[in-house]
């Protein structure tokens, strides 16, 4: 498990960037593995910088987006498949054909969590990037969640609704579930890129990197994987 401490936001994003960058240089037809929320957002602003001024392309990459929200129309500002638009596909050379997210509108959430896990039982995914709940969950994985988990439905944890109600205008408005990527699948990527900033998590990512290995903190499992890069920020990385 390699740790960077990031002392800038924009720092913070370059020192995720490095690790994609070294991936997608050395594979540009490869697969990433991707995550919303408010934590990538400066790796997504290095990845089109980058690809602006550099012309690195995206062109033959594949991506695969951990969770969306079971419910919300894909035009929905919130939606993770606008959230990755606006803030990523919309800026490279991404080839839309090759872009999997769970489709949360899915008139059989049973078949698509079937669908999404089969996608991803074909594919090796080189680096997923993956964010961390203040509860410890990783993509949209709760407390107690099995490590051997698949992609499956996923009825949200009042603590995760309050957090996410900062991106709605009311906290009626958060959907109520997801579908996520289950851990297994997570944990079947070659490489893990995990960001966590902020405070608030401090306790999440002092538990995935010093606590046991057990479900209470989903993401502790992370130390049982072979090639794990964390970047932190020094609010985030405070009790480590
Ligand atoms: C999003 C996801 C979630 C977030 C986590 C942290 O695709 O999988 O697990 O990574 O909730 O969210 P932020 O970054 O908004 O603090």
């Amino acid at each position: 498990m390699k740790i960077v401490i990031a002392h800038s936001e924009e720092e913070f994003g370059k020192l995720a960037f490095a690790e994609i960058r070294e991936v997608v240089y050395q594979d540009p037809a490869c697969t990433l593995g991707l995550a919303t929320g408010s934590t990538p957002i400066p790796l997504y602003k290095e990845m089109v910088k980058d690809h602006q001024e550099n012309g690195t392309s995206y062109g033959k990459v594949r991506t695969f987006n951990l969770d969306e929200y079971v419910g919300l129309p894909k035009e929905h500002p919130e939606s993770y498949i606008s959230f990755m638009t606006r803030n990523l596909f919309s800026h490279v050379d991404i080839d839309m054909k090759n872009v999997n997210i769970p489709n949360g509108l899915a008139p059989d959430i049973t078949a698509e969590c079937a669908r999404y896990s089969s996608l991803l039982d074909k594919v090796s995914v080189d680096v997923q990037v993956l964010g961390i709940g203040a509860n410890g969950h990783i993509a949209f994985n709760e407390p107690g969640t099995p490590f051997d988990s698949k992609t499956h439905q996923v009825f949200l944890t009042q603590k995760t609704i309050s957090d996410n109600a900062r991106f709605f205008d009311s906290i009626d408005q958060v959907p109520k579930s997801a579908l996520t990527m289950g851990i297994g699948e997570i944990m079947n990527a070659k490489k893990l890129l995990m960001l966590a900033a902020g405070s608030n998590k401090a306790d999440a990512v002092y538990k995935m990197i010093k606590g046991p290995v057990d479900p209470s903190c989903p993401a502790s499992i992370l130390q049982k994987h072979p090639d794990v890069v964390i970047v932190l920020d020094r609010a985030a990385a405070a009790k480590l």
